[in-house]
């Protein structure tokens, strides 16, 4: 049984009193460990889906099962992180972690919250920052506390939605750098289910194990890709075979010729 699988999930979202689709007829599945990436320009219908992952949306039709069952409503069984730093700006650091904890593990005691809350600070290289208020830390490092949160939460899904779409390129990479060696992990440990949504193709080929690209209006799945590349990955070694160039070429082109048939059919040249 797959982790996750998405049986013809359709949402139409009425607005004024006319009906949009945003997702049609989409199907794909996610095997328990596996690093999924979902890609597609923006409007595709990206963050509906992580939503109904999520479960604060309903489908109109299809579902959505997790171990075979469908999703009702939020579950502990999921983390999330988004693009903009959903911090608490009233609490610190540390205790925008350990209150995360607190929401989904209600058995941890105080000061163990407070002791995961260090040690996944430690991990994403905010130990000295734990006292600082959000708004006392740069973009990069609430996007990296947030993480921090996420993965001491502990759930066996994490849905991350354009988690380091606003963070500058070089933070945005060393970012990248940090997620895959803290969800690789060093082989001793189970890996979490990511879903993982996406419109940089660079950062799809490191992360993920699938690729599932999407096309818009309405947004469907347009191909589901493997990603060929050995763990753990190394992104300096990995981009200078010509196997990642290849591969990357061929995706950048699928990615385009999709663009292409939806501005009148016009081949694009890379
Ligand atoms: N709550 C909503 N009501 C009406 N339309 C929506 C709503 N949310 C998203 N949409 C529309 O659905 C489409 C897909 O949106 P979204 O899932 O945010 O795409 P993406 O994350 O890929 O950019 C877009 O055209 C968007 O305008
Ligand atoms: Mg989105």
């Amino acid at each position: 049984m797959s982790k996750i699988q998405i049986n013809n999930l359709t949402v139409n979202y009425t607005e004024k009193k006319k009906s949009f689709t945003a997702l049609k007829d989409v199907n794909f599945s996610i095997e328990a460990g596996e690093f999924v990436s979902v890609i597609g320009s923006s409007g595709c219908g990206k963050s509906t889906l992580l939503s109904i992952l999520e479960g604060i949306n309903t489908p109109t039709d299809g579902e959505i099962l997790i171990d075979g069952e469908p999703i009702h409503g939020t579950g502990t069984d999921r983390g999330v992180v988004f693009q903009h730093y959903s911090l608490f700006p009233w609490m610190t650091a540390r205790k925008n972690v350990a209150f995360g904890i607190k929401q989904v593990r209600k058995d941890v005691s105080r000061s163990e919250r407070y002791r995961i809350a260090d040690e996944y600070l430690e991990k994403v290289g905010l130990e000295q920052f734990g006292n600082k208020y959000p708004s006392q830390l740069s973009g990069g490092m609430q996007q990296r506390v947030a993480i921090a949160r996420a993965l001491a939460i502990d759930t066996d899904i994490l849905l991350m939605d354009e988690p380091f779409g606003a963070i500058d390129a070089k933070n945005r990479t060393i970012l990248q750098e940090l997620l895959l060696d803290l969800w690789e992990g060093d082989g001793t440990t189970e890996r979490k289910t990511v879903v993982f949504v996406t419109h940089d193709i660079d950062e799809a080929i490191l992360l993920s194990d699938k690729i599932v690209m999407m096309t818009a209006n309405p947004g469907r799945v347009y191909r589901e890709i493997k990603v060929p590349f050995d763990r753990p990955r190394n992104r300096s070694e990995l981009v200078q075979t010509k196997e990642y160039t290849r591969f990357r070429n061929t995706l950048l082109s699928m990615f385009y010729s999709d663009i292409s048939t939806k501005i009148g059919g016009e081949e694009v040249v890379l």
